[in-house]
């Protein structure tokens, strides 16, 4: 019979438990409440990040925060609401001290309309929220960071191919690529990353309508060389490498996540 006294000893360490990817990583998340946003909000927080998020639909907010677990929290407002971006940031500061990265997701198109009926009053609508909404988180963000930093903005391939009846949104679009290289010279200095995703057709509630027209589905799809929609959760790893130490060599670029489109 074998006594303990028997049993070889071992040198083996136990294995120790492994440290998040982006473990601590104070992460704010804007457009949070759905789609694109909130996939991403939820998938910072499982790689260990901290995730504020941000959205103006207080309820759905509160949901997509829940998601998320104990290191999240919401605070509504909008992006284009100077007030709003302050008490945001002030949140901010009182819970975490600072930041680290911001994944900009924020955005509109709510409308599909040949220029010549696109009044004034949309035009403006578009340009505030996805352009000067873009300018003013950023500014926001880079005055919270108190040390290197991540920022990640969103484009869309509308930035960089035409789009009929999309006048307003595809301007804003390829104006948030401008600024996004803008951006990144100006705080290369002090060790903040600035890159853009320029995401294809993805199935959340912005292309709702799309996917529900078998016509325009149909053409869509013929347009997409990979022929489908991404889905939020094809995008999460590529804003986990932009905002996490794998990307430290990356500012200034636009990443295309869109099944081959701006290849085509
Ligand atoms: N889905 C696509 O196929 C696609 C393609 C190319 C680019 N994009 C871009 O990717 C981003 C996310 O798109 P998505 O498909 O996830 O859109 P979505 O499902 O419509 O979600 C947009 C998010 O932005 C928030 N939002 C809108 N206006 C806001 C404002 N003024 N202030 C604060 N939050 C605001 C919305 O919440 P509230 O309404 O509650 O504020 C929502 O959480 C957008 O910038 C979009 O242009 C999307």
């Amino acid at each position: 019979m074998t006594s303990v006294s028997d049993i070889p000893a071992t040198d083996a360490e136990p294995t120790p438990t492994p440290v998040p990817e982006l473990h601590g990583l104070r992460t704010w998340v804007t457009g949070a409440g759905r789609g694109l946003g909130r996939a991403i909000a939820a998938d910072l927080s499982r790689a260990g990040a901290l995730v504020a998020l941000t959205a103006r639909s207080a309820d759905t907010l509160a949901d997509a925060a829940d998601e998320c677990g104990d290191g999240a929290f919401a605070v509504p407002g909008s992006v284009s609401d100077e007030r709003d971006l302050a008490r945001m940031s002030d949140t901010i500061t009182e819970r975490w001290g600072g930041l680290d990265a911001l994944v900009h997701l924020a955005g509109i198109s709510p409308v599909f309309h040949p220029a010549d009926r696109l009044d004034a009053r949309t035009w403006r609508e578009i340009v505030e929220v996805n352009l000067t909404g873009t300018f003013l988180t950023c500014q926001a963000a880079a005055a919270l960071m108190d040390g290197p930093g991540a920022i990640v903005t969103t484009s869309s391939v509308h930035a960089h191919t035409g789009a009929a009846r999309l006048a307003a949104y595809s301007a804003t679009k390829g104006a948030v690529e401008s600024l996004t290289r803008a951006l990144a010279l100006d705080w290369a200095g002090r060790g903040i990353r600035v890159n853009c995703l320029a995401p294809g057709y993805f199935a959340t509630d912005m292309t709702e309508d799309l996917r529900h027209s078998p016509r325009q589905n149909e053409r869509l799809l013929a347009r997409i060389p990979q022929g489908r929609m991404g889905s939020p959760e094809q995008i999460v790893d590529v804003v986990r490498l932009l905002v996490g130490p794998g990307g430290s060599y990356i500012t200034g670029s636009v990443i295309s996540v869109d099944g081959g489109w701006a290849a085509a």
